[in-house]
Formats: C-alpha cells, structure tokens, sequence
C-alpha cells in the first residue's frame, strides 16, 4: 500500500516518517518507540506512514482537546473495517457522531456502568479460576492461548448472552479477523462472524433475555425501534472492540510481570492497592489509538490543519507525556493520580473500560494468587504484532 500524498499545507519539517505500527524498531519495542516520540518528533507532526498517514498528536492535553472537540473532529467512516457494499452498515457507536451518537450509548451505557458489570463479577473470577486449573500444575503455558484470549471472549459471550460452547470457534475467528496476514483469511472470518451474529439476533428477538444482544434489538433511537442494519453494526463492534483490545493488554502486563519479580511481589503485598496498580499498568501498556477526520479548519500548537484532514492520538504516546507523568515508562503504584488516554476520552471513550478493568484485575488477583512465580520460558523473545492493537503475539510461560 503506498502513502498518500502529503497535502501542500503541510510544513515540510513537520514530516516525519515514524514507522508507527509497522517498522522494525517500533515491532522490537513498541512501548518504548512511542515513549521516545516525545524526544524524536515536535508535539504534533505529520506522518507519511503507510498505516498513520496524517497528523499525529502526542500530547495528553492535545489528545484530550481532540477526544472532546467533536465539533471539529468526527468519526464518520473512522473504522478500517471491510462492508458489503449491499449492505453498508455502520460500526456503533464509534462511527456515529453528537447528537445521535449518545442514544445508541445510552442503550448499553447503564448495563457496562461500575454498578453495571458487577453482576459479572463472580463470572468472571470463576472463569480465571477455571482457566488457571488446567495449566496450573502443568509448570507452564501460553499464556495468550490458556488465558489471554479465552477469558475475554468467554466474557463476551456471557455479555451478550450467546453460548459458551461457542468459545473456541470465536476464538479462532478473533484471531483470523485481527491477526492473519492473508486479507482473505481475515475476510472470510469477518463474514463468519457477521454471519453467526446475524443468526444470533434471529434468533434472540425470537427469545429474548437479558444481555446485550436484547437489550441493543430492543433499544430506541428517535423512539423508534434501532433499525436492523444499526442493531448488526453495533453487535459486530462490540465483539471487534472488546476481544482483541484485552488480550493484548493482559499479554503486555503478564509478559512485564514476567520480567519484574520485584514488581510482582509488591503488587501482591499491596491487596488493597489494588485500583491504583490496575490503572498504573494500564496507563504504561495502553494498547491503541483514536483517528478522526477534521470537519473544519482549526490551528493547536500554531499547526494549521484543514478540514478533510485526518488526525490520530497516539494514546500509548500521551500516557507517556512528561509533562504529565514524570519518568514516564516506570511503573510507579504511587504515582499522582491523573487521567490515563488507554480507553480514550470524550463522547466515544471506551464502553467497556469498566469491564476491562474489571477483567484485568481480577486476572492479576487470581494469577498472582495462584501462580505468583513465573517467568519467561528460557529462549523466547517476545514479538510485537503489527497492527492498530499493540502487543506480543505470543507469551509462553514457565513456574
Ligand atoms: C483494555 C481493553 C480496552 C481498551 C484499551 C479499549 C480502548 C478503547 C478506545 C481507545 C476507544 C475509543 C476509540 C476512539 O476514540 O475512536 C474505545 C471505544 C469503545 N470500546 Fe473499548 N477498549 C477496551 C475494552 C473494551 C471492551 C471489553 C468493550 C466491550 C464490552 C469495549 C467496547 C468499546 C465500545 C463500544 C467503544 C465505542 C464507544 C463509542 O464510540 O462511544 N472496549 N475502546
């Protein structure tokens, strides 16, 4: 795929071709690339990459003013995502803008508040306990094939009330559709999972329950009924957004838990630090990334920037602004608390933070409960996948 030209506007020394998402040295260490942006590259830059052609902010208040300017910046069209052109749904809420956009929140909204996902808790640590015993005493794993990947999209399923013997078929589909090299193999999971997720909605305004499969068919927007083409973009988002987004967080924790003993047992000895060292580790393993598309002419930082322009917080970037968080790539559990960008901001910041936190969380109590000892098996070197999710592909672990 070639770049796109960059527009006349553009300042030629604010072009800078990182290699974000896709060269060796980002691949090598993607946490620290991005951290060392804020000495390589002015505080917003224009980039020729193939993946990240546009501007690229990378400070946390800059991201902030994009995340909450959604009068200057929209999510239209925003998603990388094949459709069919014979039926060209949208993903939502994220490709929805104000004032629409909050109606389709306020359908799932209450069900992943913190009051909300509770109900899921006891699910969730029975799960992480279940999934532990079959490797526990075996000495080692993968840890994304034995934990990483199934806990996520087991939870999914419960969310939305689909079954759970489905859990390795989704599995292999998430893989497919995020991770495979062949654009056809990645395409053809896509319609599998839009095909079966098609069924799943026949089949639930037949029998309808309570998780978000119902609620989303039985959701209003304008006090209609949300038509079929929006109940199908929201279904398939939800399972986009909330499977690969997790695994890769939990594999870029386990694999620096592996890697810091010190670490590991400070964490266990601080139970009821618990909230703070989640959000520590969040904010030094964000994952992912926000774009938008500029509607209007606007200037940040004497940058012009035209509409039609497009504009991507680097999020893991702006977790690590020093103006911000001093030192910014260690992991201190005593950190001054300030906002994370992990799950963004604004109107579009992330639906199923609290479940994600949740998940994580409970995942770092069980393991840490059950395996507090473990470490990299000997000869691996972790490998970063390229992509809009940023994380070891796999993680295999010896105790
Ligand atoms: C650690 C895990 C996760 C991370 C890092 C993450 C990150 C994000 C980010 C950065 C956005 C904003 C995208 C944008 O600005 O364009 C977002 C939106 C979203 N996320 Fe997550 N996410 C995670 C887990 C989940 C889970 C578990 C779910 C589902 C249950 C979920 C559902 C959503 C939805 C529906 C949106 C769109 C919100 C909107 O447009 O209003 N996410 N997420």
């Amino acid at each position: 795929m070639a770049s796109r030209p960059v527009p006349d506007h553009v300042p030629p020394e604010l072009i800078h071709n990182i290699g974000l998402i896709e060269s060796p040295e980002f691949l090598a260490a993607p946490h620290d690339f991005m951290a060392a942006l804020h000495d390589r590259c002015p505080p917003i830059f224009w980039s020729t990459g193939t993946q990240s052609a546009g501007w690229n902010l990378i400070k946390h208040e800059d991201a902030f003013f994009m995340l909450r300017s959604a009068e200057y910046f929209t999510n239209k069209g925003g998603t990388p995502f094949p459709r069919d052109p014979a039926n060209p749904f949208r993903l939502l809420p994220v490709e929805a803008d104000p004032p629409e956009h909050r109606q389709f929140r306020n359908v799932l909204d209450p069900m992943l508040s913190p009051q909300g996902i509770l109900r899921l808790e006891h699910t969730i640590r029975k799960l992480a306990n279940d999934l532990i015993d079959e490797v526990e005493a075996k000495g080692e794993c993968q840890f994304d094939e034995a934990f990483g990947r199934p806990l996520p999209v087991s939870i999914f399923l419960d969310l939305m009330g689909l079954p759970q013997d489905m859990r390795d078929t989704f599995v292999e589909w998430a893989v497919d559709l995020l991770h495979a090299t062949d654009p056809a193999v990645a395409g053809r999971a896509y319609w599998a999972i839009c095909g079966y997720l098609e069924g799943a909605i026949e089949d639930k305004r037949k029998r309808p329950d309570d998780g978000a499969m119902s609620r989303i068919i039985n959701g209003q927007i304008d006090g209609e009924p949300m038509s079929a083409q929006d109940v199908f973009g929201f279904t398939v988002f939800l399972f986009i957004a909330g499977l690969d987004t997790v695994f890769a967080t939990l594999n870029n924790m386990w694999l620096w838990l592996a890697q810091n003993p010190a670490k590991r047992r400070e964490i266990i000895a601080r139970p009821d630090d618990i909230m703070a060292i989640n959000e520590e580790l969040l904010r030094r393993f964000a994952v992912t990334f926000s774009g938008r598309t500029l509607l209007k002419d606007i200037e940040m930082r004497g940058v012009r920037m035209k509409a039609g322009d497009k504009v991507m917080s680097i999020l893991p970037a702006c977790n690590f602004d020093p103006e911000v968080f001093p030192n910014p790539l260690s992991v201190d559990f005593d950190r001054k608390r300030k906002p994370i960008l992990s799950f963004a901001g604004g109107v579009h910041s992330c639906m199923g933070a609290h479940l994600a936190r949740l998940e994580i969380r409970i995942g770092l109590q069980e393991w840490l409960r059950r395996i507090p000892d473990f470490e990299l098996k000997p000869g691996f070197t972790a490998e970063f996948r390229p992509g809009g999710v940023v994380g070891p592909e796999h993680l295999p672990l010896v105790w």
